[in-house]
Order: C-alpha cells, then sequence, then structure tokens
C-alpha cells in the first residue's frame, strides 16, 4: 500500500499539472508548501513518530518536497512562456514604429509637415550617388577592375609632383584647392590613388578608386566644394587608346543602354599623352540629346611611371615595358544626367523629398 505522503505526492503533482495560470499554481504551492500546507504538517508530525519510522518517513518527506518543489518551478515557467507567447501574439509587427519628435529635433520632415505628435519611422533608401556608384562598381568588376583606395587628406607629391603637374601647374593655385597649414592638401582628384596603388603593387595593375575629391569651386548647380570621382587605371604588356576606348566604350552603353553616343575628344592633362576628354549622347537620357562631357583619360605618361619608380626605388614601371590607360569619370555629373537631377548640390543637402524619389 502506498504510504499517505505518496498519495500527498501524486495529488500534488496532478493538481500542479492542472493548474491554468500563475495565481492557482500560487494556490496549490501555499496548499502543500505554505506554512499550514499539507506537507509541512507533516514535518510537525514527525516529532511524533517512532524511533524506526522516522528516517524512512523523513526521507521519503523531503523526496515528496523537493518533488513538488521541482514540480511548481517548472509549471510556473510554461505559464510565464505561454503568457509570453499570447502577448507577442497580439502583436502586429508590420505595423510602422513611432517615434517621440523631440528625439528628433532637426529632423527635416517634422520640420516640412509641421506636425508635432508622433511620427512613424520611415524606411530608408541608398543616397542616388551610392547607388550610381554600386552600379558602376558592378560593372568594372565584371570587366575585371579590383578596388583601390587613398587617402582624402594628400601630400602636393601624390596630388601632383608625381602626376607630371608642375609647380606651376594652375591646379596648384592655392586659390583652386584646400591646403592644411602643414601643407597638406584635400586631394583635387583621385589621380592620386593611381600613384599609391603602384607604388604598392609591380604591373600588371587593373583598378578602379571611387571616392571625393575636393576643390575650391564658386558653387552653383554644377559646382560644389566636395564631388566624386571614379579613378580608373590599367597597366600591362602593349595597352593601347583602342582598350582604353573599348573599355569606356561598354561601361557608358552597360549604364545608360546601348545607343548611348560616345565621343573621344583630344584634350590635355599632365599625367596621359595622349589625353582625351569624354563625351556622351543618348535619347535615353533626359537632356541627353545634346553632348555631355563625362570623364578625362589617356595613355599613363611615362614621366609618372619614372616618378613611380623612383618612389619604389626600383624599375618596376619600366615604361619600355610596360604601358597602360587611366581615366577619372566623375561621378556626380553621371548620376546627375542619369536620374536627370538638375543641381549638384541637392546631393548634399539631406532634403528627404529629394532622397525618397531615389527610394
Ligand atoms: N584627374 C582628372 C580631373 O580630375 C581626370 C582624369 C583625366 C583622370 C585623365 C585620369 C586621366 O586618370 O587619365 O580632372
Amino acid at each position: 500500500m502506498n504510504h499517505p505522503l505518496e498519495q500527498l505526492r501524486d495529488d500534488a503533482l496532478r493538481e500542479i499539472e492542472a493548474a491554468s495560470d500563475e495565481q492557482a499554481l500560487e494556490a496549490t504551492r501555499i496548499k502543500y508548501l505554505g506554512k499550514s500546507g499539507s506537507i509541512s504538517a507533516w514535518g510537525e508530525q514527525m516529532k511524533t513518530l517512532g524511533k524506526e519510522e522516522r528516517p524512512v518517513v523523513g526521507r521519503l518527506l523531503n523526496e515528496t518536497r523537493n518533488a513538488v518543489t521541482v514540480a511548481i518551478e517548472k509549471r510556473a515557467e510554461i505559464l510565464r512562456s505561454q503568457k509570453e507567447s499570447v502577448a507577442l501574439a497580439g502583436i502586429d509587427i508590420s505595423l510602422p514604429g513611432v517615434t517621440v519628435p523631440s528625439a528628433y529635433s532637426g529632423y527635416c520632415s517634422i520640420a516640412l509637415t509641421g506636425y508635432s505628435g508622433y511620427l512613424p519611422l520611415e524606411r530608408g533608401s541608398r543616397h542616388p550617388l551610392t547607388q550610381m556608384l554600386q552600379r558602376s562598381i558592378q560593372i568594372f568588376h565584371r570587366m575585371g577592375f579590383s578596388l583601390a583606395d587613398g587617402p582624402d587628406i594628400e601630400d602636393e607629391w601624390h596630388c601632383f609632383d608625381a602626376l607630371n603637374t608642375p609647380a606651376d601647374h594652375p591646379a596648384r593655385n592655392e586659390q583652386d584647392t584646400f591646403y592644411l597649414p602643414d601643407g597638406r592638401l584635400l586631394r583635387t582628384h583621385t589621380s592620386t590613388v593611381q600613384i599609391r596603388t603602384m607604388e604598392s603593387a609591380p604591373p600588371p595593375i587593373r583598378v578602379i578608386a571611387p571616392g571625393a575629391a575636393y576643390r575650391r569651386d564658386e558653387i552653383d548647380a554644377t559646382h560644389s566644394a566636395q564631388f566624386h570621382q571614379i579613378e580608373g587605371l590599367y597597366v600591362d604588356e602593349n595597352v593601347s587608346v583602342a582598350d582604353l576606348k573599348g573599355a569606356l566604350e561598354f561601361f557608358l552603353r552597360e549604364l545608360f543602354g546601348s545607343e548611348t553616343e560616345i565621343q573621344f575628344r583630344p584634350h590635355y592633362f599632365p599625367f596621359t599623352e595622349p589625353s582625351l576628354e569624354v563625351y556622351v549622347r543618348s535619347k535615353a537620357l533626359k537632356g541627353g540629346e545634346r553632348w555631355i562631357e563625362l570623364a578625362g583619360c589617356g595613355m599613363v605618361h611615362p614621366a609618372v611611371f619614372e616618378a613611380v619608380n623612383t618612389a619604389r626605388g626600383d624599375k618596376a614601371y619600366d615604361p619600355e615595358k610596360w604601358s597602360g590607360y587611366a581615366f577619372g569619370l566623375g561621378m556626380d555629373r553621371l548620376a546627375m544626367i542619369l536620374f536627370d537631377i538638375p543641381d549638384i548640390r541637392l546631393f548634399a543637402q539631406n532634403d528627404l523629398r529629394f532622397l525618397k524619389q531615389f527610394a
């Protein structure tokens, strides 16, 4: 026959299992384990038992108390997680969030709408220049170009001297460029990365370097003190102008469509010989009926290779053996004609009414 304690334990476990909420469970706990609960009452009864019975019943009592305590903890945990699931099921995660405007003082759309209550958090999107950059990188990537990088704050050597740009060149004018007190400057073009790339690796080279460039321009609809370029550099044996033209034509037609017309017009850059400017015209582009200048390019000047050799202390870029082409594409201009953006200043004004159009 079962000891009454065992019966008590079974009853308790059954009731614990049946407890449907935290209150019912707590009532069960008090009934069995509370000060005057039935298991506690057995503790009192122990004193009345004989010497032989006491250790047996004592062990049974301990086991019962432990089993009931553990069962209550387990049941409590189950009830807690059930309650949580029910609460979570009531949340509609597709609803937009809310935010307190004071945490967003200066947040544009609040200022624009004059709204002073709660505003839903809005989904962001990539800046049109970033979109442009990603599309461009993807195309060059398919052509085998990898990414190179260099600092925005440069020295005159990487920005000018190594690029065969003499001290009296107008680009070096203090009015043209932002100089730091220590003589360094904000790079006026990404061509600096050509030099940095060749300094750090021998030919062959096939890289593009997207990044910001800076000029002390009068700011207007087409000029900004900070703008963006993609520099390209390809150095190998027997590279020709035909390679250069082929690469840029492919890139521009991938970007603007196969019907895009492309012209290469003779130009002058100190670091290329010959030098060319690239113009495009395409019916697919709004305002694209006219020719638009998009890039400078040319064959790397031997003096540039020699400057790199001097810096490297070797003859890795022997102009007799290696030739190459380089180009610099104006990203802002590219994005402006692709997205039909009338004013370069829009890129930096952070006006959500503008940015939202590219979501
Ligand atoms: N660095 C020139 C500029 O900012 C653009 C350029 C022209 C880059 C010819 C080149 C190049 O790599 O070969 O106006």
